[in-house]
């Protein structure tokens, strides 16, 4: 294995993991895979050697276990590594902080400090558009001043952010990007992989899809009375194909030493806000299903609207959004029949 051409994925089997080591593959790198289940399956393996027709390494143990990590650093040689391993439910992590300060930083930590003792290397981090919490001004940029966080989850993001700051500065040789995510939906067209949400899901897309399904009687649009358009929040939805190529673009920057500065923060969205209405109306009309939803009471810490401003990502990195949300939501439902 060329270990300029050879990607670490931490996470590899979950949602957004499984569609990059796609990407990865597509552009030509090589794919180790790090997971321990505890949010996926290791059929996703079957899903991604399908697309991609060929093999994938495949390690299953725990990021936060810095022997077993230490292990994996000896077994192969990469240069970069996305680290996508960490738990993402906002409410569990009110409920049990401990839990997502432990997995989401631990595991982060023992990712940089064996890389750090790797040489020129490089750092992606999955972070979240939850880090500008309710922006004054929209859509944000990466200048946007980051608010204080509300919800551990949200913590882990802003602390993982600070430590890939400061160890960059500090290491020679430590290179890192991070990626603010908006809102990922959608799944492979192939529907061989895609989001597998455990029990009932918090988040909207894969909540429609299971309604749609008749797993779920109707849907609930929490608040109609916000001040938006139509009353309901306002997102901005990113096809996970196009965030996939994203980390593909990411990779490409660092690997090809191309970096401006040693840390850099990219936005990565449509830059199109959408309402919650708008889209359940959308994936109703794309797929030719009736959906059965009503308003009720606001959720608990809901923004009311964020979007992205990805000009930054579009100039610096190459790399735009894409593809069409008529498409990505036909692909939610393709896959939503897929698991049935
Ligand atoms: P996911 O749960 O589908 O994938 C995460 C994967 O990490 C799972 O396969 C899980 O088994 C694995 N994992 C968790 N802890 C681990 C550990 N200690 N050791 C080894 N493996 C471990 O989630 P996703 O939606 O693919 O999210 C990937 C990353 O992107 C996460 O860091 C998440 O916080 C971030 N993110 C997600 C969203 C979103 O809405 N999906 C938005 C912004 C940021
Ligand atoms: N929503 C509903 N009904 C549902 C589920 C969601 O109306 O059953 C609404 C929410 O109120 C919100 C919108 O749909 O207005 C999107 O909600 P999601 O839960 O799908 O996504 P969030 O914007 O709340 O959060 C997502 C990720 C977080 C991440 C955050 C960053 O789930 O991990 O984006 O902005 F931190």
């Amino acid at each position: 294995m060329d270990a300029a051409k050879t990607v670490l994925i931490t996470g590899g089997t979950g949602f957004i993991g499984s569609h990059t080591a796609v990407e990865l593959m597509a552009a030509g790198y090589e794919t180790v895979i790090v997971d321990n289940l505890c949010n996926s399956d290791k059929s996703v393996i079957e899903g991604i050697e399908k697309i991609a027709g060929r093999k994938v390494d495949f390690v299953e143990g725990d990021t936060c276990d810095i022997e077993f990590m230490r292990d994996v650093f000896r077994t192969y040689e990469f240069d970069s590594v996305i680290h996508f391993a960490a738990h993402k439910a906002v409410g569990e992590s009110v409920a049990d902080p401990l839990k997502y300060y432990r997995n989401n930083l631990v595991s982060f930590m023992n990712i940089v400090e064996l890389m750090k003792e790797n040489g020129r290397s490089n750092v992606l981090f999955s972070s979240s558009a939850t880090v500008y919490g309710e922006a004054e001004t929209l859509p944000v940029t990466e200048e946007t001043p980051r608010q204080p966080a509300t919800s551990p989850y949200g913590n882990t993001k802003q602390i993982s952010e600070d430590i890939l700051r400061d160890c960059c500065r500090a290491y020679e040789g430590l290179y890192g990007i991070a990626l603010r995510y908006f809102n990922p939906i959608g799944a492979h067209p192939s529907a061989l992989i895609g989001e597998l949400p455990i029990g009932v899901p918090n988040n909207l897309v894969p909540y429609i899809t299971q309604t749609a399904a008749g797993i779920r009687k109707e849907l609930s649009i929490f608040g109609n009375d916000y001040d938006t358009p139509d009353g309901t929040c306002l997102r901005d939805y990113i096809d996970v194909v196009d965030l996939a190529k994203a980390h593909v673009a990411a990779v490409d920057r660092m690997t090809q030493g191309r970096m401006d500065r040693k840390y850099e923060i990219y936005n990565i969205g449509t830059g199109r806000p959408v309402s919650v209405l708008e889209l359940v109306q959308r994936f109703s009309k794309v797929n030719g299903i009736e959906l059965p939803y009503r308003f009720v009471a606001r959720r608990a810490g809901d923004t009311p609207a964020v979007w992205a401003d990805a000009s930054l990502a579009n100039e610096v990195l190459g790399w735009k959004a894409g593809r069409d949300l008529d498409d990505t939501l036909r692909a939610s439902w393709l896959w939503q029949q897929r698991l049935m």
